[in-house]
């Protein structure tokens, strides 16, 4: 049959899709290319997903996820009222621009149909952005992945008014943090909602989530997938001002976050201190590794997040062949095409062992390139 496109509205036929990370099938590929834990999930979260494995799953999950979100608020000393659970924090961005931002039209104000980011940061919002037909103002961050300062922000085009902001602390995909006292001259430089995608912000030394107590324009993005070690169940959630955070409920789907979703981040914020421990070891060994990486000649960012992004020494191949390279040798990292990022591998930190295979990997390759020069 040949395919209906007229079905389909023009905006949609023409839409790029995002690109995930690549999930392998090779099981023996070790896989540092997603930014998940290396680290399972508590054998008390394992039991307590088991034992709801009963009859309980021919009914709908709690509409709103009220448990859970009692339980965030309790860790983040809010209301339940301040929260909401989604499949993932990635729904919850997309409801805030749906919730937000007004779509393009050629009437009406052009900064209430804008989301605005850094780049590089999350791959996603320009994604949103287009889905939405809204339109994306895109910032550069500096060269070494900082916030530009209030007075160059104006120069590099930072629109005070856009509907939307989205930015990414500690930044993905270049590790690097923020201080709160940045963050909060930035949030003073716009008056539309500022959604602070905090992914990573556990393996960082300081978060900005009391910024959600002194403006009444910025949301607190968070999400169980990566120092909770729960990508499988899609769990996120958003603290933020009550009124924004009602807009979103009155969007999202009645049931949208799965019941065994709910039950194992809700066991997961009863087993915290397990968590902490294994948050440490990755803290401990991304410092680790990025002193073997730089031992190795690669220029490493410094990173607040669970992963590493480290330029190869000069004249040792471009990123993309070292990112090749690195799967012969059975490890998956990331490697991105855009400017700003194209010479560097994006590395999760693995287990000790696995990090470890990394710098011997790298080191191997190295002696393999000078070699190859010398002859
Ligand atoms: C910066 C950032 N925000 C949000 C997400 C989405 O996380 P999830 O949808 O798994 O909660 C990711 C995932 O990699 C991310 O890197």
């Amino acid at each position: 049959m040949p395919p209906r496109l007229d079905l389909i509205r023009p905006h949609v036929q023409t839409l790029e899709p995002y690109t995930p990370g690549e999930q392998p099938e090779d099981a023996n590929l070790i896989k540092l290319n997603t930014n998940e834990n290396p680290y399972g999930p508590s054998p008390q979260v394992l039991r307590a997903v088991k034992d709801a494995v009963d009859d309980r799953l021919r009914l709908y999950p709690h509409p709103t996820a009220e448990p859970l979100r009692k339980k965030i608020a309790a860790l983040h000393d809010c209301s339940p009222d301040n929260v909401i659970v989604g499949n993932g924090s990635d729904e919850l961005l997309a409801l805030a621009t749906r919730a937000f931002v007004e779509p393009a039209s050629p009437r009406g104000n052009r900064e209430r149909q804008t989301i605005q980011y850094f780049t590089p940061s999350y791959s996603l919002y320009p994604v949103l952005a287009a889905i939405h037909g809204a339109r994306n103002k895109e910032v550069p961050l500096t060269r070494s992945f900082g916030i530009p300062p209030a007075a160059r922000l104006a120069q590099r085009g930072w629109l005070p008014k856009a509907a939307l902001n989205f930015v990414t602390t500690p930044n993905a995909p270049s590790g690097r943090r923020y201080r709160t006292s940045e963050l909060r001259k930035l949030c003073q430089t716009v008056q539309g909602v500022t959604v602070l995608d905090e992914a990573y912000a556990e393996f960082a030394p300081e978060n900005a989530l009391s910024l959600v107590q002194e403006f009444d324009h910025v949301i607190v993005s968070r999400t169980f997938s990566k120092a909770w070690s729960l990508c499988f169940q899609r769990v996120g959630y958003f603290v933020g001002p009550e009124s924004l955070i009602q807009a979103l409920h009155r969007l999202r789907d009645s049931y949208n976050v799965n019941g065994l979703g709910q039950i194992a981040a809700g066991a997961t914020l009863d087993d915290l201190p397990w968590y902490r421990e294994n948050i440490r070891k990755v803290v401990e060994q991304r410092e680790r590794l990025a002193k073997e990486l730089e031992q190795l000649g690669f220029r490493v960012v410094p990173s607040a997040a669970n992963f590493l992004l480290a330029a190869p020494p000069a004249r040792s191949g471009d990123a993309q062949a070292w990112h090749e390279e690195f799967r012969r040798a059975g490890i998956l990292v990331r490697h991105f095409t855009g400017a700003a990022v194209k010479n560097y591998l994006r590395i999760t930190i693995g287990t000790p062992e696995q990090n470890l295979r990394v710098s011997e990997i790298a080191r191997r390759l190295l002696a393999a390139r000078t070699q190859g020069r010398k002859h």
